[in-house]
C-alpha cells in the first residue's frame, strides 16, 4: 500500500502542509508565509503568529490536499511538527492534525523541527544518504546545530549555539542597518559575491575541540562599529557591512562542520534551514568539502526555509519504525531532537 502522508509545519512564521507520496514524491507543498505582517514589527510577533496560523490553517489543509490530487480518505498518516517553536503557533498544527487523526482514523506522529530540516534531504537524495553516520547542519532563526545522523532513530547534537541562532544574528544585524525582515536575504543581497573589504568582525571560537557557536559578540561588534563610524561623522557601507558580516557567520559554520569531518571521519554533511538558502555559505562549504574529499547536500531553496514537505519526510521514516504520536501529543518551545 502506498504511504500518503500529510506533513503539517506551523511552528514559527509560516503555515504550510505538503502531501508526501512514499516519503520522496512531493505531491503539494502549500506555504502560507506571515513574512509580511511580521516585518512592520521588525521580527516574528508569538501572539499575532498564533492567530494568523489559526486563520489559515484549515484553508492551507485544504489546498494542499486538492493540489495533490487526493482525497482526504487517501492519506494514510499525518506528521506534524510539536518542538521546538512558538507554543501557540505549534498547538494551531497539532490540533488540527488531531482533528484528522481522529476523522480519518489515521496515526498522528510527531515530528522535531530540527529533524525535519535535516530530512529535506532525503527526499531529493534518498539514494545517496543511507551510509549513516552522516553530519548535518541546522542552521536558521531559531537554531544554529551540528549533530551526527547516527540512524533515523538517532541523531546526536554535538554542538549548537550558547546564544543567538546565526539566522537570528543576520536579523538582528540587519535591523541595526536599517534593513527589513527578515534579515538573512537582505545582507545576503548587499553582500555581493566579488566586493572587497578590509573590514572584519571577529566571531568567538570557543576552543578548538568544540562544535558550539556563539554570535551574539558579533553582533555586538557590528553594533560598536556602527556607532563609532557614526560618531566620527562617517558614513556607513552597507555592502561592507554586509559582506564582512555574511563572511564571519559562514567561516565560523563550515569551520565547525570541517572540523567535525576531520574529528568523526565523516565524509558526508547534510545542511538545512534557513540560513542555507545563503548561496555564498554554499558555494564556501562546497569548496572546503572538496578540499578534505566531503560532500554536501543541500535541499532546494524552498525546502531550506520552513515547510510540510521536510516534516512529511521525517514522519515517513519515523512511522517506517513504529514512531507514532497519540492524543495527548502536546507542543514544546525547546527540546533536543527525537
Ligand atoms: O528555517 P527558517 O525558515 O525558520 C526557522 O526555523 O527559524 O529560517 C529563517 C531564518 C531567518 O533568520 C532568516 O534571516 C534566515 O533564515 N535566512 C537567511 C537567508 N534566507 C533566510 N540567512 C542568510 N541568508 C539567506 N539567504
Ligand atoms: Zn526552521
Amino acid at each position: 500500500m502506498d504511504s500518503i502522508i500529510l506533513g503539517i509545519e506551523t511552528s514559527c512564521d509560516e503555515t504550510s502542509v505538503a502531501v508526501i507520496k512514499n516519503g520522496k514524491y512531493v505531491l503539494s507543498n502549500v506555504i502560507s508565509s506571515q513574512i509580511d505582517i511580521h516585518k512592520k514589527y521588525g521580527g516574528v510577533v508569538p501572539e499575532v503568529a498564533s492567530r494568523k496560523h489559526l486563520e489559515m490553517i484549515i484553508g492551507v489543509i485544504d489546498l494542499a490536499i486538492k493540489e495533490a490530487g487526493i482525497n482526504k480518505n487517501d492519506l494514510t498518516a499525518i506528521g506534524v511538527t510539536n518542538q521546538p517553536g512558538l507554543i501557540g503557533a505549534l498547538l494551531v498544527g497539532i490540533t488540527a492534525a488531531k482533528g484528522l487523526s481522529i476523522s480519518l482514523k489515521i496515526p498522528i506522529i510527531p515530528v522535531h523541527h530540527l529533524r525535519g530540516h535535516i530530512y529535506a534531504n532525503l527526499v531529493e537524495y534518498e539514494h545517496e544518504l543511507d551510509d549513516f553516520p552522516i553530519l548535518a547542519l541546522i542552521v536558521s532563526g531559531g537554531h544554529t546545530s551540528l549533530a551526527i545522523w547516527h540512524n533515523h532513530l538517532n541523531i546526536e547534537v554535538i554542538g549548537q549555539t550558547l546564544d543567538d541562532a546565526a539566522g537570528e544574528a543576520f536579523d538582528k544585524i540587519a535591523r541595526k542597518l536599517g534593513l527589513d525582515y527578515p534579515g538573512g536575504p537582505e545582507i545576503e543581497k548587499y553582500a555581493k559575491l566579488g566586493l572587497k573589504t578590509d573590514l572584519v568582525f571577529p566571531v568567538a571560537k570557543l576552543g578548538k575541540e568544540n562544535y558550539n557557536f556563539s554570535f551574539s559578540g558579533l553582533k555586538s561588534s557590528v553594533i560598536n562599529y556602527i556607532n563609532k563610524t557614526k560618531a566620527q561623522g562617517k558614513d556607513i557601507i552597507i555592502e561592507e557591512v554586509a559582506f564582512a558580516v555574511q563572511d564571519a557567520i559562514v567561516s565560523a559554520v563550515i569551520g565547525k562542520v570541517l572540523l567535525a569531518s576531520k574529528n568523526y571521519g565523516i565524509k558526508k554533511v547534510v545542511i538545512g534551514g534557513g540560513v542555507t538558502s545563503n548561496k555564498y555559505l554554499l558555494k564556501r562549504l562546497k569548496e572546503e568539502g572538496q578540499k578534505i574529499n566531503m560532500t554536501v547536500y543541500a535541499p532546494k531553496g524552498i525546502y531550506c526555509t520552513d515547510n510540510g514537505v521536510m516534516i512529511g519526510s521525517a514522519a515517513y521514516y519515523l512511522n517506517k519504525y513504529g514512531i507514532k504520536g497519540d492524543l495527548f501529543l502536546n507542543a514544546y518551545s525547546s527540546g533536543n531532537i527525537k
